[in-house]
């Protein structure tokens, strides 16, 4: 009997996957990744590992990898300011590297010939995990049932659960496609697929809507050390509850929501909204504190790596050289990102207000139009005439 290893989020397509792959004659074995996206909130993990013993795994494997995600995966993305077409902060594609790896290692300890999800054929999530397993075990084989199998609905697929007494909850289903993790909401389908229509408020999950909110602004500072944020209002935290916290926060205010339609890997244009508030929140603040600490260069040059950057995570290439070279030069440009910077959360928008840092590099005497300018503005001129001097006919 063959093994396999199955990435098992406990929903309907991949408990289905369990048992459909029990019927083609492997030895199931389910991966539980917890990244933050509500396991033991909303539905406890003793119902998770139940419901993919019903389905006939043989044996169920549930890791909390949320610390691991934000150090390795989160704060390098943070850092380099990585957000994909403007608007997407990489949620759910810094989440499946992750995922993919602990895949692989698991294979590597059941001694399994085989790993396997339930991505469709359509995405980029396929491509995350396929592209990861393949670049740390090349040897690996992979399997993805969605692309393959008979069930054209998701009627039929309830069916199929019924039918081997799989214990799915089908009631509570919302009609989005949702991923969620610390870091963010990816929510697709349904209605959002009308391009036309501004999403509905049923449609977002973490955070309030700006239109309905009441008229006062809340000020936050945030305080970060070599790129890494630490403090929230002069309080330290474990990265995992600043996040979380700043989730609560962000969302209270409608921060964080975006509306996409982005380019996929595939080729497909698709509609997608996002919720990231807590992203967001860091995201801006990091930004600023880079614009007071780095060099105009570095700023500048930052930016294009930022985009190559994002087009890397987004495309499953976490684990490539050139992400790993372009990580040297993000980290060697953190060291003096240590600072605080005042953010206005008000209705839906989250504002840099204040900044300070022992880095900075402002020079009041030289920016001033007070009477305390220490800028010699004779100079400006003979700087002008050079500057000017190739373009002269
Ligand atoms: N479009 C996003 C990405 O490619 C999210 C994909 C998963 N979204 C979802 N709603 N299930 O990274």
């Amino acid at each position: 009997m063959k093994k396999v290893v199955l990435a098992y989020s406990g929903g309907l397509d991949t408990s289905c996957i369990v048992r459909w792959l029990k019927e083609q004659g492997y030895q199931v074995i389910c991966f539980v990744a917890d990244l933050g996206q509500g396991l033991g909130r909303g539905e406890d993990l003793a119902a998770i590992e139940e419901r993919a013993l019903a389905a006939g795994a043989a044996k169920v494997y549930i890791k909390d990898l949320q610390e691991e995600f934000i150090k390795d995966f989160i704060l390098p993305a943070l850092k380099a300011n990585a957000i994909y077409e403007g608007k997407y902060l990489l949620a759910t594609a810094l989440g499946r590297p992750l995922i993919a790896k602990h895949l692989v290692q698991i294979a590597h300890k059941e001694k399994a010939d085989l790993i396997a999800h339930g991505c469709t054929g359509k995405g980029n999530d396929q491509v995350r995990f396929e592209v990861t397993a393949a670049i740390l075990d090349p040897k690996l084989e992979v399997l993805a049932p969605v692309r393959e199998w008979e069930f054209k609905s998701r009627e039929e697929e309830i069916e199929y659960a019924r039918m081997f007494n799989i214990p799915v909850d089908v009631t509570k289903k919302k009609p989005y496609s949702i991923d969620r993790n610390i870091w963010g909401v990816s929510i697709e389908a349904g209605i959002l697929e009308d391009l036309e229509q501004e999403p509905p408020e049923d449609a977002y999950l973490i955070t309030k809507s700006p239109t309905y909110l009441s008229g006062y602004p809340k000020y936050i500072e945030v305080y970060f050390e070599k790129g890494v944020p630490r403090r929230l209002d002069g309080k330290a935290h474990k990265l995992k509850n600043l996040i979380s916290e700043l989730n609560e926060i962000g969302g209270l205010h409608g921060v964080g929501r975006s509306d996409l339609v982005e380019n996929r890997l595939v080729g497909i244009k698709s509609r997608e909204i996002y919720e990231a508030p807590g992203a967001t929140i860091l995201y801006t603040a990091h930004k600023e504190l880079e614009s007071l600490v780095l060099d105009r260069e570095c700023a500048h040059f930052k930016e294009l790596v930022a985009l190559k950057y994002s087009e890397l995570v987004y495309n499953g290439l976490w684990y490539s050289p050139l992400k790993k070279a372009l990580d040297a030069f993000v980290n060697s440009t953190q060291g003096h990102v240590s600072g605080s910077v005042r953010m206005k959360l008000f209705k839906g928008n989250c504002i840099a207000v204040g900044r300070k840092s022992k880095h900075s590099l402002y020079k009041k005497e030289l920016s001033t139009y007070g009477k305390e300018d220490k800028f010699d503005q004779k100079l400006a001129e003979g700087f002008i005439k050079i500057w000017a001097m190739p373009y002269k006919k």
